[in-house]
This record gives C-alpha cells, structure tokens and sequence, in this order.
C-alpha cells in the first residue's frame, strides 16, 4: 500500500497536497516536501526570468528594435515593454489572482523599487543568507499572523554585463558598486504549512 500512496504522491509532483486512499478506506492527506516544491516552482519562474531576458529583451538590445523598446517607463510608451523584473512582478501579481497557496517576489537588501526590499526577518535574514553563501539558497519557516509558512529565498545572480550597468548608474539604486556574477537580490517563495 505504501508504494501506491507514493505513486500518486510523484504523481502530484507539484500539487502541494494530494488526498489518496489508504489501505483501511480512510483518507489520508499527503503532500510532497515544501523544499521540493519551492524547488519546483523556482525552476519554473527562473527558467521564465531568462527566457525572457535572453530571448526578448537582449535581441532588442538597448535602444530596442523598431517595434518594441524595453524600458522602465515601459507603459508610458506606445512600443514600450517591460524591463525583466517588471514582467516577473507582474507574473506574481496574476499568480496572486489565480491562487493563494503560494505566494513570491523577487527582492533585495539594495533596492531600486523600495517595494522590493525585505519586509519580514525571516525575508531579510535570508537575503543577507544568499549573499554571504553564493550557490546556496536559504530554507526556513515563519508565522505570520496565525500561519506558518515554509519561506524559500533563491539567489538572482548577475548574469549579464547589463544588470550590472543598470543598477550600479540607476538613480533610485542605493548601491553602486555590484559586479558581474554577484548575488544582486533574491526570489522568495513563502507556502502556507
Ligand atoms: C535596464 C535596466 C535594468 C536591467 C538591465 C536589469 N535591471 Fe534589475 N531592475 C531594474 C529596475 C528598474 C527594477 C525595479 C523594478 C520594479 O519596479 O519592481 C529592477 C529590479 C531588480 C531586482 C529587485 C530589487 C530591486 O532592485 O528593486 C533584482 C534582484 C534585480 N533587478 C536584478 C537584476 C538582474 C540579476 C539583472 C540581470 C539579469 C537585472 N536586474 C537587469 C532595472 C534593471
């Protein structure tokens, strides 16, 4: 019986939890490791983040093609469209809409949108976590309110010339000084327990 309940559970392999039938008739609730559903929904999101950034906005370039220019200003602009972490806001908040078993951001302890700076300790502990331990990402829970959550934070590391270059000139950019391959911010990915 064992082995059937574990089928069905990799067989929800991203549904948090999954009600199966036990031996005995009585339902059981399982689920699959928070960790390795946090996993799950970053390799999504950070696949996403790139593509976009790789596939669209670095083959406009920086002035943008004739149809399209990426830019911060972006709904101002007839042709404008957005920078790689206004489509990755603007992912989370239709997530938002769609479902509230799991919420994320992406953040930083240098902000340009100060909406973006920590704003719990478990958020921030984990953002100082990912810079002091390049390659590793940061797990722990927090209770916010009544809920618990399992909270995730994944490195978002300088990948490209660019994201250096715009920050470190950016007005609203408290730091100046970040270089290529450095940890710049990071995702949180907060799951009610
Ligand atoms: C053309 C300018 C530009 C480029 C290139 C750029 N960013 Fe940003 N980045 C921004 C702006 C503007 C924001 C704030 C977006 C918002 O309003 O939430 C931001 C937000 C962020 C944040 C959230 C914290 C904050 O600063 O508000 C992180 C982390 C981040 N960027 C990392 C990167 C990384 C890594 C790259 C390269 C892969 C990159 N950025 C490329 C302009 C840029």
């Amino acid at each position: 019986m064992k082995n059937q309940v574990k089928k069905v559970v990799l067989a929800a392999a991203v549904v948090s939890a999954a009600t199966v039938l036990t031996g005995c008739g009585e339902e059981e609730t399982v689920g699959i490791d928070p960790k390795n559903h946090t996993d799950a929904l970053f390799a999504v999101m950070k696949a996403d983040r790139t593509n976009y950034t790789k596939l669209i906005i670095q083959r406009l370039g920086p002035n943008g093609a004739d149809a399209i220019l990426p830019k911060e200003e972006w709904k101002d602009l007839d042709n404008g469209a957005p920078l790689p972490a206004q489509m990755f806001r603007a992912g989370a908040e239709a997530v938002r809409d769609i479902t509230d078993t799991f919420t994320y951001s992406l953040q930083s302890s240098w902000p340009i949108n100060s909406q973006n700076a920590p704003k719990t300790p478990m958020e921030k502990e984990g953002l100082e976590y990912i810079v002091a331990n390049p390659g590793e990402n940061f797990y722990g829970t927090e209770k916010l309110g009544d809920t618990s959550y399992f909270t995730a934070v994944y490195p978002d590391v300088a990948v490209a010339a660019a994201c250096v270059s715009c920050h470190n000139d950016h007005k609203d950019s408290p730091k100046d000084d970040f270089k290529l391959g450095d940890v710049m911010g990071g995702v949180v990915i907060r799951v009610p327990l």
